[in-house]
């Protein structure tokens, strides 16, 4: 088994990671650190690479051009049974019943059968599904059903988790519970990568993250860091709407939908310019207030971005 220098700081790294698939280039040159104990998102738009680069970095596949290292091993497979996978396909057999099918899934990682059945039903009744624990599969809702495929990638106790696209599927009430799962199981140690198209989630449960788009990362930092690559944004109310009143804002402002107000990027200057204007023409200042973009807005924008500059995303 190889190991790196300073794989202890990361559980993972990859560098110049390639796949083509029928001379398309699906992921093109990705580099990945994942730091240890972190929860890491990898966030893109459906078919921008997210599945089949998670799939490089655990040996599922391997990669055309690149290298990476999980756990210490350059050969991902050295680290399987230290690594929890929840696959973007889901399945599990429908005639295990739940807790079987959770002890199922450790004994692949290497866990004793007792063992995995004992920790089932206590991480059944932990998440408030313990009167389901002997319910055969079939009869689970299918919400139910991937939070108990769930279970089970982390019944091993695994030090690296990999959730593709773990939300997807999901109902509000298992969301909530999945969400819970990722910070216990972060709080045990662990580190954990998932893949995402769904903002709040990343945005709530993120470190860091890469957003991905056409097979290329385009924006590695922290949720902070992805929100800062936009201008803040002030909305201001005057005391009498008026069309003249778009002129004397900065370009890119965006009159409310109900007419009352205007949306507008706050200049590097700041707005005092601006508000002073506005008073001056008599317009006056019923409302202002200034506020940071979201993920979700950071996320179009760097995707777009790429897109514009001529790579599929
Ligand atoms: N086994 C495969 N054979 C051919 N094309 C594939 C295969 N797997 C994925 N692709 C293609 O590669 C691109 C990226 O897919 P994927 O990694 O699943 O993206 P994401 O998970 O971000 O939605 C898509 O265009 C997809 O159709
Ligand atoms: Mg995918």
């Amino acid at each position: 088994m190889d190991t790196i220098v300073g794989a202890d700081r990361f559980a993972l790294t990859a560098s110049g990671l390639v796949k083509r698939f029928g001379g398309r280039r699906v992921v093109d040159g990705v580099d990945l650190q994942v730091p240890t104990g972190a929860v890491y998102g990898v966030l893109g738009p459906n078919g921008a690479g997210k599945t089949t680069t998670l799939r490089m970095l655990l040996g599922i596949i391997e990669p055309d051009a690149g290298e990476r290292s999980l756990l210490g091993c350059t050969a991902p497979r050295d680290a399987s049974d230290r690594v929890g996978y929840l696959p973007e396909e889901r399945g599990l057999y429908p005639n295990m019943k739940a807790r079987e099918a959770i002890a199922f899934l450790g004994a692949l990682r290497g866990l004793d059968w007792a063992t995995g059945r004992k920790r089932a039903a206590v991480m059944m009744e932990r998440a408030g599904l313990g009167d389901s624990v002997d319910s055969k599969i079939r009869k689970l809702s299918k919400g139910m059903a991937q939070f108990v495929q769930l279970l089970g990638s982390v019944v091993h106790e695994p030090e690296f988790l990999v959730l593709d696209e773990p939300f997807s599927g999901l109902d509000p009430v298992n969301q909530e519970r999945l969400e819970g799962l990722v910070i216990a199981e972060r709080d045990r140690g662990a580190t954990i990568l998932f893949s995402t198209h769904v903002m709040a989630h990343a945005e709530r449960l993120c470190d860091r993250l890469a957003i991905i788009a056409g097979g290329k990362r385009r924006f590695e930092g922290t949720v902070a860091e992805a929100r800062g690559t936009l201008p803040m944004r002030a909305h201001y109310v005057p005391h009498h709407p008026a069309d003249a009143i778009a002129a004397l804002l900065p370009e890119g402002a965006q009159r409310d939908r109900d007419g009352g107000g205007w949306t507008f990027p706050v200049p590097p200057e700041g707005v005092e310019e601006t508000l002073g204007r506005l008073i001056a023409a008599g317009h006056g200042i019923a409302g202002l207030s200034i506020e940071r973009p979201g993920l979700h807005d950071a996320f179009v924008r760097i995707v777009g971005n790429a897109a514009a500059e001529g790579t599929p995303a």
